[in-house]
């Protein structure tokens, strides 16, 4: 039988393609640390089961296909905290930033348009858009820049007439880079002059270290018609299984028609609403306690990889990852090598290969990225088990 090139043509997600191997190995006895993948080990806030366990009902039933209202308010109350102000048609409930993000692609653009993206960029953007035939036209930032942006006309070259939105994930996965100010006015610009869509993916807003402060592209003014903000539970609150994201725009026409994928699937699951909303109203200092301790993981881990000899990166200054140019040919290669034949008193780790994260061929190749999302016991342990590994597999 044949299969659409569509799913032919998309990529296995580089961070969980390794995962058999480490389900193989750990089979055999060895304790695997994982930092392929961003699932903190913070614990969800006890609101969230809290408030689902008070929820009295006999039976669930379909939610609204926009989202239970308790939810739409308390997000829209999160960001009336930094003086944006929603209205209740501007927020859409959808299945984790995912489903935020495929809506999204489908909802702006047509089949073979394109959407501009700084690359290294979170590798699932991948699948979202080949599901939808939309290209992904890459802005390469490197390593030794801090992963920031090229220059506007660096930017502008890249726009043809099937270039439909610029998307970026602020702060970036898996760069950890966080987007200054003036940045944020380029990519405003940007969009304004050339009547492009600004997909602004904020899932990990409020995770900004050494002072920064990570803002909302909903500060800035004039690109109404222009901005999506994609929403997530996930990171901020340590719930990534709950599956709660949201499309937030005031753009009317946009969000009228993206109802209507919404109104296709139904609706998001009740009870996962319920906890959400009681997450978004946790007082500030909670997401301030989870930078606190994201930022002192970010500390060991950048300590570390700046103490290996050949190992360059920039120390970066939020989400929770960062990319790693390693001194070896293929990291791929060298990841595998680790689960599969390195250890440390039984113990090795999972990293993430970065070459995924690219769409330009040939970058990445020797780059990793690692989440810090482990406490910083095991990140110690883990960032002591990649310095014996790189050792040991180089000689
Ligand atoms: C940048 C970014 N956006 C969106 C997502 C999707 O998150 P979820 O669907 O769990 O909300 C992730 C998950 O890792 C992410 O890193």
């Amino acid at each position: 039988m044949k299969l659409s090139n569509r799913i032919l043509d998309m990529q296995e997600s580089p961070v969980r393609k390794l995962v058999p191997i480490a389900t193989k190995v750990k089979k055999q006895g060895k304790k695997v640390l994982h930092l392929n993948i961003g699932q903190p080990d913070i614990k969800t806030p006890d609101v969230f089961m809290d408030a689902i366990n008070a929820y009295d009902t006999s039976i669930i039933k379909y939610s609204f296909s926009q989202g239970e209202p308790t939810l739409i308010n308390a997000i829209r109350d999160y960001f009336k905290r930094d003086d944006i102000l929603f209205d209740e048609d501007d927020v859409i409930i959808t299945n984790g930033g995912s489903e935020a993000l495929t809506f999204t692609a489908i909802a702006t653009c047509n089949f073979g348009d394109e959407i501009l993206i700084p690359e290294p960029f979170y590798t699932n953007y991948n699948g979202f858009t080949k599901a939808v035939d939309v290209k992904l036209v890459p802005i390469t930032t490197k390593a030794e820049e801090g992963f920031h942006l090229p220059s506007k006309n660096e930017i502008t070259k890249l726009i043809t007439d099937k270039t439909r939105a610029i998307m970026f994930s602020n702060p970036g996965n898996p760069t950890g880079t966080v987007l200054s100010d003036a940045e944020m006015e380029m990519i405003k610009e940007i969009a304004l002059e050339n009547n492009l869509y600004i997909i602004s993916d904020e899932v990990y807003r409020g995770i900004a270290f050494d002072g920064l402060n990570s803002r909302s592209m909903g500060e800035l003014d004039g690109i109404d018609e222009n901005l999506i903000i994609i929403e997530s539970v996930s990171k901020k609150f340590s719930a990534c299984g709950a599956r709660i994201g949201s499309i937030l725009s005031k753009n009317k026409q946009l969000m009228k028609n993206i109802l209507k994928l919404a109104q296709a699937r139904l609706c998001v699951a009740t009870l996962e609403q319920v906890g959400a909303a009681a997450l978004y109203q946790l007082v500030p200092s909670y997401l301030e306690s989870v930078k606190d301790e994201y930022e002192k993981r970010r500390d060991i881990v950048y300590e570390t990889l700046n103490h290996i000899p050949g190992v360059v990166c920039e120390k970066p200054t939020g989400a929770f990852y960062v990319v790693a140019k390693l001194p070896v040919d293929n990291a791929e290669a060298f990841v595998i090598w680790l689960l599969e034949e390195f250890d440390v008193d039984g113990e090795t780790i999972m990293l993430a290969p970065a070459e995924g994260f690219y769409a330009t061929e040939g970058l990445g190749v020797d780059e990793v990225r690692i989440a810090y999302v482990l406490n910083s016991a095991d990140m110690q342990r883990a960032m002591a088990i990649l310095k014996q590994g790189l050792i040991a597999y180089n000689k």
